[in-house]
């Protein structure tokens, strides 16, 4: 259309001038003849614009909503240890303030203690859309790939008030009709450990006359497990975990001791820390010659007939087979507990105290 009032302009001044056409005109003119460069200038263009926003800007907008996103261990279940593998049943739950909610695929996760140099296990990591509060549950036979790693990070469980898992991989990422692209996940979490076993106390015990299988005292143990499940979810300022360990359904034998002497072994049969308090059957082997007769010597430092115990983990054992890893942890922490021992004897009939003090 704007060709034909171009002629028309073109035939008014045709005395006066030479055609000179209008500025629309040529420009119009110029499009008729160059469309195609212009196209493909435009495509070009859009493409210059439109490649470094997806494959540059898009990845590096991913990696920051990943780096954003933190993670909180909700649940750890350790069992069925072996030396070289356990079950592990796991519940994360991820918090993102994005807007952006990609899809992660599955990916391997190199798993260790935060710090460490070498990790202790891979584990999968189930595909999960990153919501806010997205659950992601794992579920798995993991293989240790490096069973003293392993023993450093249960003897950081035993011995801190908290510690931290690191969690290493680069899964695939998705965010709508956007490509597949790949992000580095490397978060660390923080957990509530059993900080040494605070509050270990042995509630009763008795001695047991005449021995059963060989063992000569029997009780029960309380072993808090600090780590406690908040429900509040949605503000995770200060995360607390739940983490159940360690050795499920396994054999912890205790060393005991009174001032760096030998004094038996006591066992805590098919053991199973959930979180929480644990009350735990205890049976013990216990020299009783050598407790009696500490407690009727004449330099007797244990008048009161209450004795301190040092308790100090001698072995961890999963059917039959020793857990190196939860031994470990156990000998990295000493308890001590003060057994009155004077009123276990007298509730037998053997009233030593009295007797000691009377000779
Ligand atoms: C995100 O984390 C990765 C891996 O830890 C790091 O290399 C990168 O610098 C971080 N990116 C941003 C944008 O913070
Ligand atoms: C793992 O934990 C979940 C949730 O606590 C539970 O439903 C599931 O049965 C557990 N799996 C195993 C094998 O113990
Ligand atoms: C993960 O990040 C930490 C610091 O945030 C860094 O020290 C470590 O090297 C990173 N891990 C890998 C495998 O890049
Ligand atoms: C300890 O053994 C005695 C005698 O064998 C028994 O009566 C008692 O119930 C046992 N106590 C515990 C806590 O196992
Ligand atoms: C624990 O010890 C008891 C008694 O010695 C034994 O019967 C049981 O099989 C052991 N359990 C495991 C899991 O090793």
């Amino acid at each position: 259309m704007s060709a034909t009032k171009a002629s028309v302009v073109e035939e008014a001044g045709v005395s006066s001038m030479p055609a000179k056409k209008s500025f629309g005109a040529r420009v119009a003119a110029h499009f008729k003849k160059w469309w195609w460069a212009h196209l493909i200038a435009f495509i070009i263009a859009l493409l210059v614009i439109i490649l470094p926003v997806v494959y540059v800007g898009y990845p590096k907008i991913a990696q920051d909503a990943v780096n954003d996103s933190t993670l909180d261990i909700k649940q750890m279940v350790i069992s069925d240890p072996t030396p070289e593998t356990f079950h592990l049943n796991q519940t994360q739950i991820l918090g993102s303030k994005s807007s952006y909610h990609p899809q992660i695929y599955e990916f391997d996760a190199e798993v260790s203690l935060g710090g460490a140099e070498a990790p202790f296990a891979m584990v999968t990591v189930p595909s999960v859309k990153s919501n806010d509060g997205a659950e992601i549950h794992v579920d798995q036979h993991v293989d240790l790939s490096d069973s003293d790693a392993f023993g450093d990070f249960a003897t950081a469980v035993m011995m801190n008030k908290e510690v931290s898992l690191n969690i290493y991989g680069r899964p695939g990422l998705k965010e709508g009709s956007l490509p597949k692209t790949t992000v580095t996940y490397n978060k660390t979490v923080s957990m509530k450990g059993l900080n040494q076993l605070e509050g270990f106390a042995v509630s009763e015990f008795h001695i047991m006359i005449p021995s059963v299988n060989g063992y000569n005292m029997n009780g029960t143990v309380l072993i808090p497990n600090p780590s406690v499940m908040t429900i509040t979810m949605v503000f995770l300022l200060f995360p607390t975990n739940v983490f159940k360990i360690l050795t499920n359904q396994g054999n912890l034998s205790l060393s005991l001791a009174v001032d760096g002497k030998s004094m038996g072994t006591t066992y805590l049969n098919d053991l199973v820390l959930k979180p929480g308090d644990n009350n735990v059957p205890m049976l013990a082997k216990v020299d009783q010659a050598a407790v009696i007769g500490l407690l009727t010597s004449s330099d007797n430092p244990y008048k009161d007939g209450i004795v301190p115990f040092d308790i100090s983990g001698k072995s961890s054992s999963y059917n039959g087979k020793e857990l190196p890893y939860f031994t470990k942890a156990l000998s990295a922490n000493k308890l001590t507990v003060k057994l009155d021992v004077g009123a276990a004897l007298k509730e037998i009939g053997l009233n030593l105290i009295k007797s000691a003090l009377g000779a």
